[in-house]
């Protein structure tokens, strides 16, 4: 099969692209690099020793995002391309609608333009807003708290509604919760442009010494030790679920919503000291005040995906963060982007 890859270059986009290489597709990447490395893509080439038709662009370019169907004979397309960082999106509101919403509209475009109707979406476990109810299954009234979440509850709307609309669509949409890890050589990861807003990527600067000590965002939670509670799940499980899901919908038409998490929660401190036991070092930090917006805990009813699906993560927190420090300490600067 023949997908393209909508910031294919990016943590997600490139882990995946790589795992569609493997399983024998070919894969056309569209990204405007503004949140990730060209380096990302020649090295998911080596790995998988196999060529991608990378192309740089951006789908607010209505006219680009159409020939790049008209020059290739796409048969699915997967949309990782977004802005992400929820801070950044409260700041930037029309920015993010603009990105998001808007670059969307014109992907989908393009794909009606071209007959091209299979769509995996790359949504969020933040649609679900501050749900109390654990774990979170997919059936729950969306109900995202910030402009970022907004966008991707607005694009699963669109996206039901044009399925609705044209029974010729088949569209799953795909909600992650917390992606960690990188690929076991160590060569692709999570390379945040500035300061991370994640967690796990702040720890592991941390570990490597670019930074001077994580900063625990509350310990007044009700949980086990007082820390946020979140579902981190192996960025190669997470890209294992896209080629799941791909196959799933391939002969099918309408749209499906998965959780992608592993059901199990971590706290703050227990990811801080898996990290350090695989870092071998231990990794500084203090308490300060909660962050605003955060839920106490957050984690996936993933049963529905594994019943459908015939997939579950499959990795541990151990592992996740083993081959993130693995990335981490092999590429202390990331993909060599002065940060
Ligand atoms: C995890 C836990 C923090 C940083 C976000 C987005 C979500 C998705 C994943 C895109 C929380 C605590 C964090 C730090 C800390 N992204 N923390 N110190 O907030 O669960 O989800 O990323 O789809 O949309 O909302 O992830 O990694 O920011 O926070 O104590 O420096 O770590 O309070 O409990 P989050 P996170």
């Amino acid at each position: 099969m023949k997908v393209l890859v909508t910031g294919g270059a990016g943590y997600i986009g490139s882990h995946t692209t790589l795992g569609l290489l493997e399983d024998g597709h070919d894969v056309i990447v569209f990204d405007n690099l503004a949140n990730s490395s060209v380096e990302a893509v020649r090295r998911v080439e080596e790995l998988a020793g196999k060529k991608v038709d990378f192309r740089e662009g951006n789908l607010l370019d209505a006219d680009a995002t159409d020939m790049v169907f008209a020059e290739c004979d796409i048969d699915a397309v997967i949309h990782f391309a977004g802005l992400k960082a929820v801070g950044e999106s409260v700041e930037k509101p029309l920015m993010y609608y603009r990105n998001n919403v808007v670059g969307t509209l014109n992907l989908l475009d393009s794909m009606e333009k071209a007959g091209v109707r299979h769509l995996v979406f790359s949504s969020s476990a933040t649609v679900y807003g501050a749900a109390e109810h654990m774990p979170l299954p997919e059936s729950l009234p969306l109900d995202a708290t910030n402009p970022y979440g907004r966008t991707k509850e607005q694009i699963e709307d669109i996206l039901s509604d044009l399925s609705e609309a044209d029974p010729r669509w088949s569209i799953t949409l795909l909600r992650y919760f917390n992606p960690v890890g990188a690929h076991e050589s160590g060569q692709i990861g999570e390379d945040p442009q500035g300061r991370p807003n994640n967690l796990v990527p702040f720890v592991a600067q941390v570990a490597v010494g670019r930074r001077d000590k994580v900063v625990v965002f509350g310990n007044d939670y009700p949980t086990a030790d007082g820390t946020g509670v979140r579902d981190y799940i192996h960025v190669m499980d997470l890209a294992a679920g896209h080629l799941a899901a791909l196959r799933y919908m391939w002969k099918k038409t309408g749209t499906f919503r998965w959780n992608l998490g592993t059901g199990r929660g971590s706290s703050v401190l227990e990811v801080i000291e898996a990290f350090s036991e695989a870092a071998g070092r231990s990794i500084p930090y203090e308490f300060a005040p909660r962050r605003p917006g955060d839920a106490a805990r957050s984690y996936a009813d993933a049963s529905a995906a594994l019943t459908h699906l015939g997939w579950s993560a499959q990795r541990s927190l151990a592992e996740m963060c083993e081959d993130h420090w693995r990335w981490q300490s092999s590429n202390p600067s990331g993909f060599a982007r002065e940060n």
